[in-house]
């Protein structure tokens, strides 16, 4: 970080002795003894701290420092007030001051101030940059999921929301494709505009029609007044046709002329009024096999498939299902007493192994089910529906009570930490979480089994390296 200081103050013998005394320690600093040339002279260079009077002619302090902030937000301002005025003192941090000095002050006094604004532009900017990390490694917060089929749709997410290209969401029923949908627009410039939805399943063609492009007043028997369609009401921001694929023909020509001209007509007007809107559309039908049916009309959907963003199916994510079943439960259990905490293992087991047709959408409502369901604190595979809890899995326990066949309790531990960690990928962090054991405690017991070589899946090694099938062959 650069030293560089700019001083304001209308008294040019001040300027001269803290410039003279702040040099000898080393800091870079200008003068200026008029405020309107130094806001211009702030926006022109790179400074790090601002310090300046607060009685001056022309513009006081406190403007001053609302000026700054406006201009800089990031360079702290130091004020120098004439005497122990609480008033001004108080009205500069209003203002947006880091801090204030009271005249006389010795330098030292206002060196130490100085330093700690210094490192506190420094502090805001690792924030800054921590945070540009966090976001660049997990960029959809709301969505969970860290399987590399997410991790490719969250790469594609965060380009295409930086444009204002069309995209088309495809994907299987319950994918997320609605969620995918508002963080395109989350992350996208129009994120302060409105995110408007409309379904265009089962709507006649022209309800549909006045819906998106408005009506005037009598354009229809019910229409007593004008009202603004969704395009309008989307103007700045985002307007999501979901399931685009059910739209009615004709309404597929109405939106294809109004997409390429940019214009809408409400019903009942005769002006054409243009929008300024992105468009996403989604589906969970194959829309080239609805073209080539003669149920969608090729060339609306080149001008909607500008870009895909396919949403992988669930059975396609690894491990996500797990992370998004705790996920669910934190959800449904965190408005309510939190009686529930986490999965027995065989559940675990079953929500991993299940494909789920119905997606994510299926699985949440297995969890909220199960854990309304649940009578102890873990949710076990008895509270999961019959088709999740019947599905094939290899077992962590014999079925039978023949004493020749039970295990001792360590050695079940032992297969039963082996089979989760396999299924996390060897991810221990993930495995203690999952199993309700603290970590330490975990990895206490795979020194004391002879597999703490297993390693993280968040380390160097990737998925199923030698680590897992080390672990495979145990279990
Ligand atoms: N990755 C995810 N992380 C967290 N929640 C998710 C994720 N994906 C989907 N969901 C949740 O699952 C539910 C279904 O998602 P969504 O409505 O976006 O699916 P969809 O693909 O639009 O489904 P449909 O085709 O049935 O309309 C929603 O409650 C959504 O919040
Ligand atoms: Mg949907």
């Amino acid at each position: 970080m650069n030293r560089r200081i700019l001083i304001i103050d209308d008294d040019t013998s001040m300027l001269d002795t803290l410039r003279a005394e702040l040099e000898s320690r080393s800091y870079e600093i200008t003068v200026e003894s008029s405020p309107e040339v130094a806001l211009r002279t702030l926006a022109e260079g790179d400074f790090s701290v601002v310090l300046t009077d607060i009685n001056m002619r022309g513009m006081s302090g406190v403007d001053l420092c609302q000026e700054v902030v406006a201009l800089r937000e990031e360079i702290p301002v130091i004020v120098m007030t004439a005497f122990a005025s609480v008033e001004s003192a108080v009205g500069s941090i209003r203002a947006g001051a880091y801090d204030f000095v009271t005249k006389p002050f010795t330098i030292d006094a206002l060196v130490i101030t100085i330093e700690r604004a210094l490192k506190h532009r420094e502090l805001r900017e690792e924030v800054k940059r921590l945070r540009r990390v966090v976001d660049e490694l997990h960029p959809c917060d709301e969505m969970v999921g860290e399987s590399a089929a997410m991790k490719r749709m969250y790469d594609i997410i965060v380009r295409v929301a930086e444009t204002d290209a069309t995209v088309l969401v495809t994907g299987e029923s319950g994918t997320g494709k609605e969620i995918v949908s508002r963080t395109i627009h989350a992350r996208s410039q129009r994120s302060s505009g409105p995110f408007v939805a409309i379904s265009c399943a089962a709507m006649p063609e022209p309800l549909l029609e006045s819906e998106l492009f408005g009506h005037t007043k009598g354009a229809f028997t019910d229409a007593r007044s004008a009202r603004p369609g969704l395009f309008a009401k989307a103007s700045g921001g985002t307007l999501f046709l979901d399931e685009v694929g059910e739209m009615p023909l004709g309404m597929q020509a109405k939106l294809l002329r109004a997409l390429q001209e940019r214009m809408v007509r409400p019903v009942g007007g005769d002006t054409e009024i243009s929008f300024d809107v992105r468009i996403v559309a989604a589906t969970n039908r194959d829309l080239e096999a609805e073209v080539r049916r003669g149920a969608f009309r090729e060339d609306l959907f080149y001008r909607i498939n500008v870009v895909q963003v396919q949403v992988p199916a669930l059975r396609e994510r690894e491990n996500d299902a797990l992370l998004l079943a705790q996920s669910f439960l934190k959800r449904c259990t965190s408005n309510r007493d939190g009686r529930v905490v986490g999965f027995k293992s065989a559940a675990a087991e079953r929500i991993t192994s299940y494909p789920w047709p119905g997606n994510v959408r299926e699985l949440q409502n297995c969890i909220e089910r199960a854990v309304a369901l649940a009578q102890f604190d873990h949710i076990g595979v008895e509270d999961l529906p019959d088709r999740v809890a019947h599905s094939t899995v290899t077992r962590t326990l014999p079925d039978t009570c023949d004493p020749a066949v039970i295990l001792p309790m360590d050695e079940v531990e032992r297969r039963h930490i082996g089979q989760v960690l396999v299924a996390l990928n060897g991810n221990k962090a993930s495995a203690a979480r999952l199993l309700g054991m603290d970590r330490r405690t975990l990895y206490w017991k795979l020194e004391r089994w002879g597999l703490a070589a297993a390693r993280d899946g968040n380390g160097a090694p990737r998925p199923l390296d030698g680590g897992a099938e080390e672990l495979r062959r145990v279990s």
